[in-house]
C-alpha cells in the first residue's frame, strides 16, 4: 500500500492557529491528542482526567486532520495491498448543517471487491483515486445542524477514514448504551440485517433443517443463531477446525463441517441425512451445487452472497445440477440487504431484543487501526475472521 504525503494539509497555518489559544485549551488538546494515540489502561486513565464526551470544538481541534484510504488500482483477481492509498487530509471549517464525525470503528465486507472493479453493479464502483465508502460508527465532534449535538453516536457510509463531515441526512443515530458500539456494524448492523432479511425472505418455519454456508463469517453466524432462535435445525460449514468448533459451542449450531476437509457434498450428507428445506447461501460454487443436491421437496435457497468466485478472472460455469430446481420444485430468492432498509426499525427491535436479553451474541474479530483496514479487508478472502470483520480507529 502507497503511503502517501499529506495532501490538502496546511501544517503551519494549523500551528499558528493552536498557538493563539488559551493555554488552558491548548494543554486539553494536547492531552487528547496523545490519548488518542495511546492504547491500553494509560489511555484509559488519561481519559478519567477528560470530560467523558467532548463538549466543545477541543477535540475538533486535534481531530481536523484524517486518514483515509483510497482506491490506488483496479485489481485483477485478488486484490493486493498495492490497490490502496493511505493518504492524510485536513478537513475544513464545518459549514452549516455540516456535522464533524470522528469514527470509532469501520466495517470491511466482501462485497466491497465488486465494488473495486470498473463494471456497474447494484452499488456504484469505487473511483480510482478517490476514498474508499463503507460502513462506520462514529462520535459527533462538532456540529453545526440541529439534529445532532456533540457525543451523539451515528453510523453512515463514510467508512475508510478516521473523520469526515456529512450532512445530517448521511447520518443515522444509534443508542450508545447499546455496546459494543462495533455491534452496530455486526449483529445490530448491516451484516445482521442480512441475516434477519434472508431467512424472513423465505419464511422460516419451524420444522426448518437450515444449511447454512460461510457460516462463521458475519452474515453466517447471525443467520444460524437467528435460525435456532425460531427452533429450526441449523447446519454449517466453515473453513477451519477452530470455526467448526465455534459454530457447535459458540453459536448453538447442532451440526458443522469444515468444507476443506473433503467434498461438501459427502459432508452435507453425513450432517443431513434427511435432507434440508433451507440453504443460506454466502459462497456459491460447491457449496450450492451440493446443497441443490440436499434440498427436499419444495426448498428455499436464499441467495446471498458467492465470495467463492469474488476474486475470479473470468466468471466460473453456474451449478451443474440446476435441474433440481425443477425436479424438486426448489424456490431461489436473491437477496439485496439494502432493499430491507424500510424495514430497518423491526429489525432492530426483533433482534436488538434477542441482544439485549441476552440471547444472540455479537461475535467479531478486531483489528487495530486504520492502517490495517487493507489487511483486514483482505483477510476476508482467507477466512481470517470469525464472525464479523472491525476496524477499531479508537
Ligand atoms: N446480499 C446482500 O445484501 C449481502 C449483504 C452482506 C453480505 N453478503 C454476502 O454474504 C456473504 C458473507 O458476507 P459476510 O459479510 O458475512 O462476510 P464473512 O462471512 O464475515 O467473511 C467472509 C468469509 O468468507 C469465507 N470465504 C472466503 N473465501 C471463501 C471461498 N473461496 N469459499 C468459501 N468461503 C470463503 C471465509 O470464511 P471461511 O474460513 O469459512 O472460508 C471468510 O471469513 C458474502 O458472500 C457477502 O458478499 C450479501
Amino acid at each position: 500500500m502507497k503511503i502517501e504525503q499529506p495532501v490538502n494539509t496546511d501544517l503551519n497555518e494549523d500551528l499558528a492557529q493552536f498557538e493563539k489559544l488559551p493555554p488552558k485549551i491548548k494543554e486539553l488538546a494536547i492531552l487528547m491528542n496523545h490519548a488518542e494515540k495511546t492504547t491500553g489502561p494509560e489511555s484509559i486513565a488519561l481519559r478519567k482526567n477528560l470530560p467523558a464526551s467532548p463538549s466543545t470544538a477541543e477535540e475538533a481541534i486535534v481531530t481536523r486532520k484524517s486518514r483515509e484510504i483510497r482506491l490506488a488500482s483496479r485489481p485483477d483477481g485478488k486484490p493486493t495491498v498495492e490497490n490502496f492509498a493511505l493518504v492524510e487530509v485536513t478537513l475544513a471549517p464545518l459549514e452549516v448543517q455540516q456535522v464533524l464525525v470522528k469514527n470509532r470503528f469501520m466495517s470491511v465486507d466482501p462485497y466491497m471487491r465488486g465494488r473495486m472493479n470498473a463494471g456497474k453493479s447494484y452499488v456504484p464502483p469505487f473511483e480510482v483515486g478517490r476514498v474508499l465508502d463503507g460502513g462506520a460508527v462514529g462520535e459527533v465532534i462538532e456540529s453545526r445542524a440541529k439534529e445532532f449535538k456533540v457525543g451523539d453516536v451515528v453510523i453512515s457510509n463514510c467508512g475508510w477514514r478516521e473523520s469526515f463531515i456529512a450532512a445530517p441526512k448521511e447520518l443515522h443515530p444509534v443508542r450508545r448504551e447499546v455496546q459494543p458500539l462495533s455491534v452496530h456494524l455486526g449483529a445490530l448492523g448491516m451484516t445482521g440485517l442480512t441475516a434477519w432479511a434472508g431467512l424472513n425472505l423465505i419464511n422460516l418455519k419451524l420444522s426448518d433443517v437450515v444449511f447454512i454456508s460461510g457460516a462463521a463469517g458475519a452474515v453466517g453466524n447471525v443467520a444460524g443463531q437467528l435460525a435456532k432462535l425460531q427452533g429450526c435445525t441449523v447446519i454449517g460449514s466453515a473453513g477451519s477446525a477452530e470455526k467448526v468448533r465455534f459454530l457447535l459451542e459458540g453459536c448453538g449450531f447442532d451440526g458443522a463441517f469444515n468444507y476443506k476437509q473433503g467434498p461438501v457434498l459427502d459432508q452435507l450428507k453425513q450432517a443431513a441425512p434427511n435432507g434440508i428445506d433451507v440453504y443460506f447461501d454466502n459462497v456459491g460454487g460447491e457449496s450450492l451445487e451440493a446443497a441443490l443436491e440436499c434440498l427436499r421437496p419444495h426448498g428455499r435457497i436464499v441467495a446471498c452472497g458467492s465470495i467463492s468466485g469474488y476474486n475470479d478472472e473470468k466468471p466460473r460455469p453456474g451449478p451443474t445440477n440446476l435441474f433440481n430446481m425443477i425436479t424438486k420444485r426448489l424456490t431461489m430468492k436473491g437477496l439485496i440487504a439494502s432493499d430491507w432498509l424500510n424495514r430497518r426499525v423491526d429489525f432492530e427491535q426483533e433482534v436488538g431484543r434477542y441482544y439485549e436479553a441476552g440471547k444472540l451474541k455479537n461475535h467479531e474479530t478486531v483489528v487495530k487501526g486504520i492502517d490495517h483496514a487493507v489487511e483486514a479487508f483482505l483477510g476476508l478472502f482467507e477466512g481470517t475472521n470469525v464472525g464479523k470483520m472491525i476496524v477499531d480507529l479508537r
